[in-house]
């Protein structure tokens, strides 16, 4: 099974980088900011120019799945309507004290991850942790080379199913997938873990996730 067409929310500098990655992957790319598509011509047309703008909205239409890249403080602006019903790929991540949703808040004060949270919110969305670990410009310059073939990529999922079809899709990015068990896994994955922004290969960062679970 190959990814023909993905959606990725957010068009700034991680959202651009992936669509211009996935272009080189042969895999086609809606992808929608804030603004109108209009209003992005200019900008897509320098940074993802193989890329086709969409509503927001629209996201989520006929697409395999959906890549949020939008910073945390705007997930209030985000419907989950609009993105029910879609695999969801939780791409963001929180920067120091950056403000976040009372709903996020509230969650992660309940000991959920941020996934976990995001999996509650877009409650009709089904949501694995990937790609959030990789900064935009490791995957510009790291892309198409053996270095990158061997560059671990994480997938935190609670769906084997959900999970391979993201493992394909970082595959055909030309890195490394390395499918981990359980959503919960995320917190591996963010800013402050072990293999944030590290480049390791596939046993490596096993054993720093390992480590870090105390495993
Ligand atoms: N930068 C990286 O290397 C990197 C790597 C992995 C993950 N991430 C994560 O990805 C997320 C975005 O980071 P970034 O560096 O790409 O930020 P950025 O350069 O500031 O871009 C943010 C993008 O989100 C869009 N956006 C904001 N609110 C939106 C909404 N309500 N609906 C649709 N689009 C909306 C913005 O659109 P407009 O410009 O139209 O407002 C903009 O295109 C963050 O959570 C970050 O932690 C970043």
């Amino acid at each position: 099974m190959s990814i023909k067409k993905i959606g990725i929310l957010g068009a700034g500098r991680a959202g651009t980088a992936l669509a211009r990655a996935a272009a080189a992957g042969g895999i086609d790319v809606n992808i929608a900011g804030s603004r109108p598509p209009r209003m992005m011509k200019y900008h897509l047309a320098q940074y993802a120019p193989k890329a086709q703008a969409v509503e927001a909205s629209e996201i989520a239409d006929d697409v395999e799945l959906v890549v949020l890249m939008v910073p945390q403080e705007e997930l209030d602006d985000l419907n989950p309507e609009t993105l029910s019903g879609i695999l969801l790929v939780d791409a963001t991540n929180r920067w120091q004290d950056e403000p976040i949703p009372s709903w996020l808040e509230n969650a992660l004060d309940r000991g959920l991850t941020s996934s976990e949270a995001l999996s509650e919110h877009f409650s009709g969305s089904r949501i694995v942790k990937s790609l959030n670990h990789i900064s935009h410009w490791d995957m510009d310059t790291d892309r198409g080379s053996k270095a990158a073939s061997q560059r671990a990529l994480a997938i935190a999922s609670d769906s084997s199913e959900d999970s391979q079809v993201i493992a394909e899709l970082v595959e055909q990015l030309g890195f490394c997938a390395v499918q981990l068990p359980k959503l919960s896994y995320g917190k591996y994955l963010e800013p402050d873990s072990e293999i944030f922004n590290e480049v390791l290969g596939h046993m490596e960062l096993l054993r720093r996730i390992d480590a870090s679970r105390g495993a």
